[in-house]
């Protein structure tokens, strides 16, 4: 890689701009021009282009027309502005999947999609990958020099999977690199449960769902697969550009794509993000769940700057409820992204098209076509404002004493053993045990003042003072070992209910869970677990005799405290006085687990603890309630601290001894500060 990770080289400023699509309205040049006017009237450095425009590139085999991205390209340049130029990968031109429907993906029923839709081949398919590489070698070859060419931007959003037979051989080889014999392989897979043994490569399906390490194998397979064809895509690009840097846009906590895999591959991170804009009782705990998210990115980038590649600037139109953003909720959630380590604000999308299936999807310019509209001058107000805060730029984010470890495989082999409570299907996503707890973690150390990073399980946990595993189900002996280890060196892990119950197989631990050395690290040992009504409760009492206010929910683990000392049992039901929230010292560190799913004021209180204990205080000293968040970023004028209310309500903060500048108003923060509804501020941190 010849560009320095997290950089754009012809980045001197934070980008901002949108997905635009000028080959939708190539028989409107007036409407092209004013969208140049428009874009500088709102303070646009940049524009995603040509993401769906496969066939106004190859209108047919082999014959290319550029002539209309030529004038997009130089019109941009004209203005010192720069495009973020697409691989049109994500939707196939219908003359091309007729004429080779090997690039249509296949169900799981074996019926091959019909043409159309979008983000829907075949990740195997030889022609799919020649046809790409072709198309991004020409597009390469006719803009390698073109000024306005800052990034490419490959694809869109891949995801999903394919089982034609293309995909199921190529799974079958990729199992047999894996495992080498089918001994191995059956072992592993636990497959002589119900007679499911493999005698030869080619018996075996894409998927059963009664095998469940197939199934976390199938998903680590099309990851690679989805990797290999990104990579496919980028071999031409890389060639011809090298000092162009390729992305392709995530989508946060997306269930079948482990980004920790794809971060490795890419020149710069870059995800979509749509909190829904919910304006309601617990609005502040989705945006935390967007802080979230940003700290994932800013973990997969190593703390280098990242982009919001997609957000809407006011609603989307896929949701249930489609709500506007209410006023000061857009800007909020700009900073939001700037103040987690974002150097790019893009929206989805610049224009509304006048058909298809986007045509109610927020844009910064309506059918109406003016500069008049809420929307345009919210966002042309944020531009401007992007300016003045262009000492962010390039800089990178420091590293929080916290970490939070997200594992996609310990999502997937928990979300495909049967057993386990089912996650709820909460619009418009499924939710998912994993991700929840992690958020829930997250949110609680976040409401305590503490900045938090989010690593894998691969990543280097050493510097880190706090370490938390939610839900971490798949723990492998080597991970096991390495918890020990951070643990014995000084470190705090905390673990929770669903810890360390099945190995990289997915097959159960024996010996007690936590498995993997887990059940000595935490000093205890976890007999059973009792799954719950959604309207039971399990009360919790602190050992000490104060009750924690709050009660367990959903999933109660029935611990035995072996080594390890009892900070709270459980007061109800007929395992009363179980052991339920525990410590450990294990070496110069200690070992915390929470046995069940306490709710957010008893993780708070559990937290409270933990931090208080081990004198682990927030940066900034100031008392705040839930929903206000402070947040700080390196500037190259110095730290810049970021005061948000996320809560629909005004809120108040006592600020102590510490005064902030409020960098667009002059403003000082200093003792008691009553915060609007949805108020952010940039501060100058005076001490
Ligand atoms: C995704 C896609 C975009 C658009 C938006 C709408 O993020 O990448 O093309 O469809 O959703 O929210
Ligand atoms: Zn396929």
């Amino acid at each position: 890689m010849s560009i320095p990770k997290g950089s754009i080289p012809k980045q001197t400023q934070l980008f901002y701009g949108a997905d635009y699509n000028p080959d939708q309205w190539q028989h409107a040049p007036e409407i092209l021009e004013r969208d140049i006017e428009l874009m500088k009237q709102a303070g646009v450095t940049s524009a995603s282009v040509g993401i769906f425009a496969w066939t106004a590139l190859e209108p047919e085999e082999g014959r290319y027309e550029f002539a209309w991205l030529d004038r997009v390209m130089d019109r941009f340049a004209q203005e010192g502005m720069f495009v973020f130029l697409a691989t049109p990968s994500g939707s196939k031109p219908i003359w091309l999947s007729e004429k080779y429907p090997e690039v249509r993906r296949v169900n799981k029923n074996g019926r091959r999609d019909a043409s159309g839709g979008r983000h829907n081949h075949c990740m195997s398919s030889p022609v799919y990958r020649t046809k790409t590489a072709q198309m991004n070698r020409a597009l390469a070859e006719r803009y390698k020099n073109h000024p306005a060419l800052a990034l490419w931007h490959v694809g869109n959003e891949f995801s999903g999977e394919c089982h034609c037979d293309a995909c199921r051989m190529n799974f079958q080889k990729w199992l047999k690199a894996k495992y080498q014999t089918l001994e191995a392989l059956n072992e592993a897979w636990w497959s002589n449960f119900w007679n499911h043994t493999f005698t030869d490569w080619s018996q075996i399906p894409t998927f059963d769902e009664s095998i469940d390490g197939l199934s976390v194998d199938w998903l680590r397979f099309t990851n690679d697969q989805h990797v290999s064809f990104l990579r496919n895509e980028m071999a031409p690009l890389r060639e011809l550009t090298p000092n162009v840097p390729c992305t392709t846009n995530f989508m946060g906590t997306h269930e079948d794509t482990n980004y920790w895999v794809w971060s490795e591959h890419l020149d710069i991170i870059s995800n979509d993000l749509y909190p829904m804009p919910d304006d309601r009782e617990e609005t502040w705990k989705q945006s935390i769940a967007s802080d979230f998210i940003h700290s994932m990115m800013r973990g997969m980038s190593g703390g280098k700057p990242w982009m919001l590649l997609e957000c809407s600037p006011s609603s989307v139109n896929w949701g249930q409820i489609n709500k506007l953003k209410r006023p000061g909720a857009h800007r909020q959630e700009v900073l939001q992204a700037l103040a987690n380590g974002a150097d790019t604000i893009h929206y989805f999308q610049w224009r509304k098209g006048r058909g298809g299936f986007e045509k109610y999807h927020g844009a910064v310019v309506d059918h109406e076509g003016s500069d008049q509209g809420r929307v345009y001058q919210e966002c042309a107000a944020i531009g401007s404002e992007l300016v003045s805060l262009e000492s962010l730029c390039q800089q990178d984010l420091p590293q929080a004493d916290i970490a939070i470890v997200y594992d996609w495989e310990s999502r997937w082999a928990l979300n495909a053993s049967c057993g386990p409570k089912a996650a709820k299907a909460i619009q418009p996503y499924p939710s998912d045990i994993t991700t929840e707890a992690c958020q829930a973690h997250y949110r609680a150390l976040t409401v305590a003042g503490q900045s938090v990073d989010v690593l894998s399980v691969q990543s280097e946990f050493t510097d880190y003072k706090v370490l938390v595993i939610p839900a971490l189900y798949m723990v492998s002996d080597a991970l096991g070992a390495r918890l020990q280890t951070f643990v014995e060196q000084g470190g705090i892990l905390v673990g929770s209910y669903l810890t360390g119950y099945v190995d990289e197989n997915n097959r159960c631990h024996l010996g007690g869970f936590p498995g993997a050395g887990l059940r000595e690290t935490f000093g205890i040992w976890n007999e059973e677990v009792d799954y719950l009504h959604d309207e039971t409760e399990v009360s919790i009492v602190a050992e000490l005799g104060e009750t924690y206010r709050d009660v367990a929910k959903d999933i109660v683990e029935i611990l035995h405290a072996e080594s390890a000392e009892v900070l709270a049992r459980t007061a109800s039901e007929f395992y009363k006085g179980s052991p339920i929230v525990t410590s450990k010292q294990v070496g110069l560190g200690a070992a915390y687990y929470v046995g069940a799913k306490l709710g957010d004021d008893g993780l708070s209180q559990f937290y409270q603890q933990v931090l208080s204990v081990h004198a682990l205080h927030p940066k900034i000293r100031m008392t705040m309630p839930k929903g206000v968040v402070i947040r700080q970023r390196e500037s190259a004028q110095g730290t810049l601290a970021f005061l948000f209310n996320y809560k629909r309500e005004a809120q108040s903060i006592e600020l102590h001894d510490q005064t902030l500048r409020d960098l667009a108003t002059g403003d000082l923060l200093t003792g008691h500060v009553e915060l609007k509804p949805y108020a952010s501020h940039v501060c100058v941190i005076d001490i």
